[in-house]
């Protein structure tokens, strides 16, 4: 039998995306991916540390694997990551947790296999680069009949907002040559893939580096070719850089999803520039209108953070005012942290938990009215759907998801898996749409 790996992901899909590379390493070297974490002669945890939320709760699982060691001394623990990445993490992490025998970052994950080989032997291996130094490279994963798979196109983020751990952690902006991810995404395409998610902190920026020039609309032009593909996405798109070139790209492309993931973060131009976000409500609500008019159909999502330093009542209110202006399918809404190393994490007038939960808990209720009413509004129209599977909740019937990521339920054959159906929405659910399949 050979050894079997768990591998946790935390964070988002460039984490994911992270985690999916450190399996695929290990698989290369015999190891079997499992989901049993009794049984694992390897377990990996791809770690975040965006919100202290996320940290605390990857402590609380290190802390877990402790005691499976403990039944199962063979057992070998890796932590990577973000969390890893941070600047002085490395020895806090190791001391509190000294039964874990591979520390990684997030510079030095294609290393993994000489990091694992060393710790196999046995002893302690950490290992984190200060910088990128390899050339951009991606492990391909194509697992045979995926439907759905995410590409890095670009690594790191130059915008430091001042609560953002990512570009400390990530390192500067780099993109990957179109070559190397058309590349990429005709080989998933061949083993079944019919949809692609572009992945990259601020794609908006991609290619900046480029001469000749190419960028990121170009890039979707040239994705929108590949035969058999059926759908393509993006995130996450930083909204100062969202040019009337990409709208337009989006509006013409056949495959290019009408779905703007734009995060907006504060509504309060005061808030916004203590952010370093560089832009105003005012430029926002432009970009908004000037998708609006060439998509009308096109849905919106976005971040937004309450609490930051120095939020006022008022500034609040104009988050509130921003989600009611722009209709958005979906928010996810966060508090404040405070993260170490941040420009926001010395400033003053940080904001009491307590006001920070009232705050959030507001945004949540006004977003979910929100939500439901976009759904509403889709009652009786007909939306072309990818169909994904089985849903969860029902497996007698088939879920999938529309052009603007909105997930319907529906009955159907499922030999439809993995192709494209006209639905007609007829009920709105709190968190899903009820619709029929339209024959052709
Ligand atoms: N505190 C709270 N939320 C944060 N985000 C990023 N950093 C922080 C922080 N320090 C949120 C932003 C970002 C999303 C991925 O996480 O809204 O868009
Ligand atoms: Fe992703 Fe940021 Fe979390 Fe890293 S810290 S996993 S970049 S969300």
């Amino acid at each position: 039998m050979g050894k079997k790996v768990v591998t946790l992901a935390y964070g988002c899909q460039m984490s994911e995306r992270d985690a999916g590379t450190l399996t695929e390493i290990t698989r290369q070297l015999g190891y079997t991916s499992s989901d049993e974490l009794q049984t694992a002669d390897l377990v990996i945890v791809n770690t975040c540390c965006v919100r202290e939320s996320a940290e605390n709760k990857i402590l609380g699982k290190i802390g877990e694997l402790k005691k499976l060691k403990e039944k199962n001394p063979n057992l070998k623990i890796a932590i990577s990551g973000c969390m890893v990445q941070q600047p002085g993490a490395l020895e806090r992490l190791q001391k509190r947790a000294p039964h874990v025998d591979i520390w990684a970052g997030t510079h030095n994950l294609h290393d993994f296999s000489v990091l694992l080989e060393r710790a196999e032997q046995g002893g302690k291996v950490a290992e984190v680069w200060q910088e990128p130094k390899k050339a951009i490279e991606s492990t391909p994963l194509a697992e045979k009949g995926k439907l759905q798979a995410n590409v890095n196109i670009m690594y790191g983020c130059d915008n430091f907002c001042s609560y953002c751990i990512v570009p400390h952690v990530r390192g500067r902006e780099r993109s990957r040559h179109p070559e190397e991810i058309i590349q990429e995404i005709n080989y998933l395409v061949a083993n079944g893939c019919r949809e692609v998610t572009l992945l990259g902190q601020n794609v908006n920026s991609y290619g900046k580096e480029f001469s000749p020039a190419y960028d990121f609309a170009d890039l979707l032009r040239d994705v929108d070719q590949i035969p058999h593909l059926l759908r393509i996405r993006y995130i996450t798109s930083h909204p100062k850089d969202l040019s009337d070139k990409l709208i337009e790209t989006v509006a013409q492309g056949e495959k290019l999803c009408e779905h703007f993931h734009l995060p907006i973060q504060s509504g309060s131009n005061f808030i916004l520039e203590r952010m370093n976000r560089k832009y105003t409500r005012e430029y926002y609500l432009s970009r908004v209108e000037r998708i609006r008019r060439l998509l009308p159909q096109a849905s919106l999502t976005t971040d937004i953070i309450v609490g930051f330093p120095g939020e006022s009542e008022e500034d609040f209110e104009q988050t509130l005012a921003m989600m009611d202006s722009v209709h958005y399918s979906q928010a996810f809404t966060f508090m404040y942290s405070k993260r170490s190393g941040t420009l926001a994490a010395n400033m003053e007038d940080q904001i009491p938990l307590d006001v920070k939960k009232r705050r959030l808990q507001r945004l949540m209720s006004e977003q979910n009215q929100k939500s439901l009413e976009w759904r509403q509004q889709m009652i009786g129209k007909t939306y072309e759907v990818l169909v994904e599977g089985p849903s969860k909740t029902n497996p007698q019937r088939l879920t999938g998801r529309t052009r603007g990521n909105e997930l319907v339920v529906f009955s159907g054959n499922p030999e439809i898996i993995g192709s494209l159906v006209n639905v007609r929405i007829v009920e709105a659910g709190s968190w899903t749409l009820v619709g029929d399949i339209e024959r052709p």
